[in-house]
């Protein structure tokens, strides 16, 4: 694996540095306590390519692979972890549509999402039941002539009441894992309902809602995939979404230990900088070496899936490590700052409440050890 960047990859970074920077820090804080979903902003996300990154540019991505995802991933989440994970799952829903979708869905769904046109996409597949084991949904799907019909609930949906193209599972047959099918169903279908928004701990200003399917009639075609694959399309963009979430852990950790550098060579206590007593640094010191570890476990695995070899492990590695660093990371970034932490004046009271719920989505840190576990056991058997 190479350690250097490619001209691509620095060009992504340095265009969502820039993007994260002018367009989106200066909003955080404001988003976050207003709760405001930045509609605008997603536009914006879409014309300098990063709701498509590695998504061919035949369909309106960047094709900049999926180390350069991670990369504009920890940049975007460095300053808003809210926006970031929208731009996570439309990234996710673009690819899974890109890689199991017929030539008509990559044409119209991907590049709609690809492009901002969608506002954003939605991954519709936890119910309010059913989160860590999915193979138990019961959102139903029924053939009727050249109709789907779904039924049902989903909760925790990240951007539902937004997203222009959502990706829904629901139950084709009553086979567990294997009577799972996944559905494209655009915002505003009929009998698609939007449910209460979920006032959170942190990622204020990300939109989660229940969402409700009533005799919701999509076209026959706008099956993802085979009828009955859906547990395994699940299972493969999941392997590739924890990548974006470990990512995000790492850019927002980033911005924690940033900010308590700053912080700690402003403040005086005792006559001098605190960054210039020995705890604080040496706290420092083991916040900045669990972030390495982390964006190397993270870069490892997008290496991985961009190459076309095995990732399903490494991505669950990086996304138990990277989501539980980024929990003491950010802990320890509110120490340092001591009362000054507790409050919105500075932005580590807001990185602590959006790191905590990224031990829980994409699969719970118990989850992650199962998979490792699983996959490590395989190579014994
Ligand atoms: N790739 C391809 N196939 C896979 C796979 C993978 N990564 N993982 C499993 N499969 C296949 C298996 O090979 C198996 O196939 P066969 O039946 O043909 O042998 C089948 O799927 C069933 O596998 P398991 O028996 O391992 O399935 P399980 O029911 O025990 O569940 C699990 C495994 C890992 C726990 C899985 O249920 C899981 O990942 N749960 C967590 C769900 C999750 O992460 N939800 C996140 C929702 S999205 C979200 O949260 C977005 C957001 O926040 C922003
Ligand atoms: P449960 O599955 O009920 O788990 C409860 C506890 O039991 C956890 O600690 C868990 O680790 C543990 N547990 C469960 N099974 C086992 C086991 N076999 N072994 C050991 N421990 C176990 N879902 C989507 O589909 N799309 C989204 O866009 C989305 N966005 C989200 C956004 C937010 C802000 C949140 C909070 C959630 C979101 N989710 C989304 C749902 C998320 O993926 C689930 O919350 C998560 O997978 C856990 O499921 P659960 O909440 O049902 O917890």
């Amino acid at each position: 694996m190479n350690l250097e960047l490619t001209e691509t990859q620095t060009l992504i970074r340095d265009t969502a540095r820039k993007f994260a920077k002018e367009r989106v820090a200066p909003r955080a804080r404001t988003i976050d306590r207003e709760e405001y979903f930045p509609t605008e902003l997603f536009k914006e996300l879409g014309e300098v390519g990063l709701l498509g990154v590695n998504i061919p540019a035949r369909y309106g991505g960047s094709e900049a692979g999926v180390v350069s995802y991670a990369l504009a991933m920890m940049e975007v989440s460095a300053a808003c972890a809210s926006t970031s994970v929208a731009m996570a799952v439309t990234n996710m829903c673009a690819e899974l549509i890109n890689a199991y979708g017929t030539d008509a869905q990559r044409e119209k769904f991907v590049t709609k999402l690809a492009s901002g046109e969608a506002i954003v996409g939605s991954f519709a597949l936890s119910e309010p039941h059913a989160g860590s084991d999915p193979g138990a949904l019961l959102t139903s799907a029924v053939r009727k002539g050249d109709k789907w019909v779904l039924n049902g609930s989903k909760q925790w949906i990240t951007s539902g009441a937004y997203a222009g193209v959502m990706v829904v599972w629901a139950r084709t047959s009553p086979a567990g894992n294997k009577g799972l099918s996944a559905f494209i169903v655009e915002g505003g279908t009929k009998g698609l309902i939007i449910g209460k928004h979920e006032d959170k701990m942190g990622l204020r200003a990300s939109n989660t809602v229940s969402l409700t399917f009533e005799d919701c009639e999509i076209p026959a075609d706008q099956i993802l995939g085979k009828e009955g694959d859906g547990f395994k399309l699940a299972m493969v963009a999941l392997d590739g979404g924890r990548i974006g979430i470990a990512s995000q852990a790492c850019g927002v950790a980033r911005a924690a230990l940033d900010a308590s550098v700053r912080y700690t060579k402003d403040r005086k206590a005792f006559g001098q900088a605190v960054a210039e007593f020995q705890a604080p640094r040496f706290m420092m010191a083991d916040m900045k070496v669990q972030l390495a570890a982390a964006e190397l476990l993270t870069f490892r695995a997008a290496h991985l899936k961009e190459n076309g070899k095995p990732f399903t492990r490494e991505a669950s590695m990086a996304k138990l490590y990277a989501s539980e660093m980024a929990n003491r990371v950010c802990d320890k970034a509110v120490q340092l700052h001591g009362g000054y932490g507790y409050i919105d004046e500075f932005p580590v009271e807001r990185y602590f409440r959006d790191a905590r719920v990224q031990t829980i989505y994409e699969g719970t840190s118990e989850i992650q050890r199962m998979v490792i576990a699983r996959e490590t056991f395989k190579l014994f058997s």
